[in-house]
């Protein structure tokens, strides 16, 4: 599985630990930025991820700013993004099963990387149920035309 990481400079240093985490489990990881703790503007990341979650140039994205929330907006405006911000394993799978997220959200100044890893595991190996929830996420993108 490929996937997309990117942050602002408040998400820098938890999405450096994913990344660390990610290339040990054998994941093929494309790191857009940013690079160090200088002050970004965070849509410029969240939608450059989710363009190449949505254009399949990847698989998966997860995507950090400071509160997740910032980053989260912006990537949930590109068309085909499911970005989901979690807090707790609990959301992070049901994001999956329920909501086929394709990007994940989540917030350097708001959990710690421990919690962050475990939500990150959860996600990537839970799979989307399908069922009554494709018709949901077919209503989800019916919004987008
Ligand atoms: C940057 O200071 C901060 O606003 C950003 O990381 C994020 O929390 C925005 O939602």
């Amino acid at each position: 599985m490929k996937i997309v990481l990117a942050s602002d400079h408040g998400g820098f240093e938890l999405k450096e630990a994913i990344k660390d985490h990610l290339i040990k489990k054998g994941y093929s990881i494309e790191d857009i930025g940013v690079y160090s703790t200088e002050s970004v503007d965070y849509p410029e990341y969240g939608k450059k991820a989710a363009l190449m979650v949505a254009n399949k140039e990847v698989d998966r994205g997860i995507i950090v700013c400071g509160t997740g929330i910032g980053i989260s907006i912006a990537a949930n405006k590109v068309k085909g993004i499911r970005c989901a911000l979690c807090t707790n394993e609990y959301m992070a799978k049901m994001s999956r099963l329920h909501n086929n997220a394709n990007v994940l959200a989540l917030g350097g100044r708001v959990i710690g990387t421990g919690l962050a890893l475990d939500i990150v595991d959860v996600w990537l190996s839970t799979e989307f149920e399908g069922g009554r929830h494709e018709n949901r996420i077919n209503k989800i993108m019916e919004i987008e035309k």
